[in-house]
């Protein structure tokens, strides 16, 4: 196993029991707004069948259930994160899968909508995990992908990563008992945002249009891919 997946598995393992609550504490509420804000971009309809990968515990899906979608599968590695799923929401049961982005066991274009909140940045093989995407999307299927980044304005970025770098692992990591995982997260963030170039591995995937956004003082960006319709 490489290391970062194995070290990834142990981290969300090990903070499951207090991830709800930091989120929502350390993100000032925000979270909820990004998410639903991405999935009303995203468009999705009552006919949706969505995939919801690196569901954690379960806060994209039970977004996506408030806004009518019914067919909802919820992914994870975790299996701590996705069992606190699974005991906040009744009609989940049956619906999760334990399994790696990279490698997802679902058929060749079984869904139209792919989720995921905050996991990108965690996959262990970000291309592989976007091969895999495409492979279980339908035509004209849509990847929504939130995710952290750094602000761009110098001022901005130096009150953000102040917050983000000392205030949040310390609170991070009094609450939850794990100082390093509130420490992996503003590193994994930075380290994410000088190196990977989110539109370039979509379009290396085979998707064809992509929509970007950025919200919060671009705290947090949100990019729309979409599967080409198939020509004959
Ligand atoms: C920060 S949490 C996000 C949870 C949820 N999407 C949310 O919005 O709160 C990241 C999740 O990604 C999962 N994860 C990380 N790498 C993964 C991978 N390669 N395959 C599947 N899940 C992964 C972790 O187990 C964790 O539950």
């Amino acid at each position: 196993m490489s290391d970062k997946k194995a070290q990834v598995k142990n981290m969300f393992d090990n903070i499951a029991g207090r991830y709800d609550f930091l989120n929502h504490f350390l993100s000032f509420g925000l979270d909820f707004y990004w998410r639903k804000k991405a999935l009303k971009l995203t468009e999705l309809n009552p006919d949706s069948i969505l995939l919801d990968v690196a569901c954690g515990t379960g806060d994209v899906a039970i977004q996506a259930r408030k806004m009518g979608v019914q067919k909802i599968y919820g992914a994870d590695y975790s299996h701590n994160m996705l069992k606190l799923f699974e005991n906040k929401s009744d009609w989940i049961a049956g619906r999760l899968v334990q399994m790696v982005a990279e490698s997802i066991p679902f058929k060749d274009e079984s869904v139209t909508n792919i989720s995921v909140a905050f996991g990108v940045r965690n996959f262990y093989n970000i291309q592989e995990g976007f091969n895999s995407f495409y492979r279980v999307l339908k035509p004209n299927g849509k990847a929504t992908i939130i995710e952290f980044r750094m602000p761009s304005n110098k001022i901005l970025k130096a009150v953000y990563g102040f917050y983000f770098k000392n205030i949040l692992p310390l609170l991070g990591g009094i609450i939850s008992g794990d100082k390093a995982a509130y420490t992996y997260l503003p590193d994994s963030v930075e380290e994410f945002d000088k190196k990977v170039n989110l539109e370039k591995l979509l379009l290396n995937s085979g998707f064809s249009e992509i929509k970007k956004y950025n919200f919060t003082f671009g705290t947090v960006q949100v990019v729309i891919a979409q599967k080409q319709q198939k020509k004959y």
